[in-house]
């Protein structure tokens, strides 16, 4: 039967689908910069625009939905093990995401504005090395979150030792 816990069910899923889904694209957008250096700046801004005005908004939605659901389907919040997991994994999740890949991904915007326009220095074999670092932050941070999605994702539709109150 149709009920406001459906609906907020959709509503909680759709959030995860519009905040996290984009990011799936971002290693194929990185694999593109790494075959078309001129376009890192391009790319790097618009992954860092949709982490700041999709990602972590809409992120921010996902648990505020979560918490409706509990309420209304009578979730026993501590006596079920994969929900009190995923939460705390969640807060991991965002906390890396807003305090270390967020100014990661800024520090990379604003080096690749600095960088000398025109072709690469004689010699060059690669970006210079702070850039090249922070895309190896980036990467390294990319793999981690999405480890934690996948892993949120999982605890969710599994349930594992789930238990109600009545
Ligand atoms: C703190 C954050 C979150 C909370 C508190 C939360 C809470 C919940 C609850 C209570 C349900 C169960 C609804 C039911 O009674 O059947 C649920 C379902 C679901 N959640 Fe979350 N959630 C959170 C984050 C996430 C994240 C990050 C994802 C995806 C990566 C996700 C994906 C899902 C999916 C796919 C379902 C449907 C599972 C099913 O019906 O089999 N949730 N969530």
């Amino acid at each position: 039967m149709w009920s406001s816990f459906t609906l907020f069910l959709i509503l909680h899923i759709l959030a995860v689908i519009v905040a996290f889904g984009p990011t799936f694209a971002f290693p194929l957008l990185g694999s593109m910069i790494a075959k078309n250096p001129p376009w890192a700046l391009p790319l790097s801004e618009a992954m860092e625009q949709i982490e700041l005005k999709i990602t972590l908004p809409v992120a921010v939605l996902v648990p505020l939905l979560g918490t409706v659901l509990i309420y209304r389907h009578h979730w026993d919040l501590w006596r079920s093990e994969w929900l009190v997991i995923a939460i705390v994994l969640y807060i991991i999740a965002f906390s890396f995401a807003f305090f270390v890949q967020r100014p990661n991904a800024a520090k990379m915007v604003h080096a690749l504005r600095e960088m000398p326009p025109g072709p690469p220095p004689e010699g060059a074999t690669g970006p210079p090395p702070h850039i090249a670092a922070l895309a190896g932050r980036l990467r390294a941070g990319g793999m981690f979150l999405t480890l934690l999605v996948v892993t949120v994702l999982v605890l969710m539709v599994w349930k594992p030792g789930g238990a109600f109150t009545h």
